[in-house]
């Protein structure tokens, strides 16, 4: 770091927040501190455009709705249509409706692709006058165990800058530097691979009415709205399938027999990867006065479209956390953020591996778990109780996913990174 130090100009920046990572992490974090009043700049690798073309997740869940609310945010930031709350599925040709309503006041839940969600905190951010900086290459967040930690980065002209904050957080994503910062050890990664793969493709159709989920014997398949023109679609494959081994007309077939339609309509396809299902979850989300934030903490696999709600659920806690420190000097709400994060963490990754296993195991699965899963299935479909449960889950309404205030981090909370 010598050669380094050695060129940086502008050393004597400073703010109370650097958030690395503008993706709905980083971008939530820095608004909700800006509408608190609380300086911070953000750093971002990519140019404005790039991030604001990245397409993913679709569906901002009602918890997550009413939390722009409660911020007064929700006609700024979010866009989209709102959500009637209704997901099909489609078991072998016959379907079902499932709701999420569960009968409570307040605004529910939006079909919201996350690029307008990236756009639209953008754009508020820098309205409010946020220090908003794309392109910032080589970051590198120091001293996180200490008072000051420093963020280092370099801009396209070559120079190296440093920003020192009273907090890091860490909104960069599962490949990001925020992690990577943190010495072995300190952080416990526990991972899963579900051995399933899936093609996912992204084309100029006609959306479903309602958000589609098949189990057929050849496999899951999945159809959801991203426009008034625009579809995504999933379809189970082998794990390391490579996404040439899918033409369109392969596509578009076993679109039509796992959906049960075939009168399904096409359109120009404009994206197609395979990816394999993976969770991921590291504990504690917390590295001295740096805060993990969305996936640079934590992975969900698709199934059940927790990722992004999750990710807006820790940087409300983080936002409401430094709050509390910077206005009242009250810490506590930093030193529960990372056991509070991860109870509701672990509460959507249930959920979600409970829905993973029950429409693959449903579809092609040997004879036992194929009817395990059509019996959870069944209870789904006919038992209120449990359809009142799944109900809480996608919403996220669910009180077991609620934070809790009595797991402190024991200690001196900066000093000791939260072991
Ligand atoms: N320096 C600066 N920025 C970085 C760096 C880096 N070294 N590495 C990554 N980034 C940026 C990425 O370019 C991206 O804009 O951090 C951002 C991370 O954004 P996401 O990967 O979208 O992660 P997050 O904001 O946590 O999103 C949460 O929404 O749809 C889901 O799959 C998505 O689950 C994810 C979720």
């Amino acid at each position: 770091m010598a050669d380094e130090t050695s060129q940086l100009q502008d050393s004597s920046e400073s703010t109370t927040v650097v958030v690395i990572g503008a993706g709905p992490a980083g971008l939530t974090v820095a608004t909700l501190l800006q509408h608190s009043g609380i300086d911070c700049v953000v750093l971002e690798r990519h140019s404005r455009e790039h991030v604001a073309q990245r397409q993913r997740a679709g569906i901002v869940e009602t918890r997550a709705v009413r939390m722009f609310d409660s911020w007064g945010l929700t006609d700024r930031v979010l866009g989209g249509v709102p959500y009637d709350g209704i997901l099909e599925f489609r078991v072998d040709g016959r379907s079902h409706l499932v709701s999420d309503s569960d009968g409570s006041d307040g605004p529910s839940a939006r079909l919201c692709p996350q690029q307008i969600l990236v756009q639209k905190l953008t754009q508020t951010f820098l309205d409010g006058g946020g220090d908003l900086r794309f392109e910032a290459a080589d970051v590198s967040p120091h001293d996180l165990t200490g008072d000051r930690p420093t963020v280092h980065y370099r801009t396209a002209d070559g120079t190296t800058h440093a920003i020192t904050c009273d907090f890091v957080a860490g909104c960069d994503g599962d490949h990001g530097v925020s992690r990577t910062a943190v010495p072995d050890g300190a952080l416990t990664a526990h991972a899963f691979d579900h051995g399933i793969g899936w093609l996912t493709v992204l084309a100029d159709a006609p959306p479903p009415a309602h958000p589609l989920l098949a189990v057929n014997a050849r496999g899951f398949a999945a159809h959801f709205p991203r426009g008034p023109y625009a579809s995504r679609y999933y379809l189970q494959c082998p794990p390391d399938d490579h996404p040439d081994a899918w033409p369109e007309a392969r596509i578009w077939d076993a679109l039509r027999t796992r959906l049960g339609d075939p009168a399904l309509v096409c359109g120009p396809i404009t994206d197609r990867e395979t990816f394999r299902l993976r969770s991921l979850v590291h504990d504690p989300m917390q590295y001295g006065r740096l805060f993990l934030v969305g996936d640079a903490a934590h992975i969900v696999s698709p199934m059940g479209g927790k990722g992004m709600n999750l990710a807006l659920y820790d940087a409300d806690l983080l936002a409401r956390a430094v709050r509390d420190f910077v206005r009242s000097d009250d810490d506590t709400a930093l030193r529960t953020y990372s056991s509070r994060c991860l109870r509701r963490v672990w509460n959507d990754q249930e959920f979600s591996h409970w829905l993973t296993r029950t429409l693959h195991d449903a579809g092609d699965a040997a004879p036992f778990p194929r009817h395990l899963a059509r019996a959870r299935l069944d209870r789904l479909f006919n038992a209120p109780a449990s359809a009142r449960a799944f109900a809480e889950l996608m919403t996220g309404l669910d009180p077991t996913g609620e934070a809790v205030i009595s797991q402190e981090v024991p200690g001196n909370l900066f000093a000791h990174g939260g072991d």
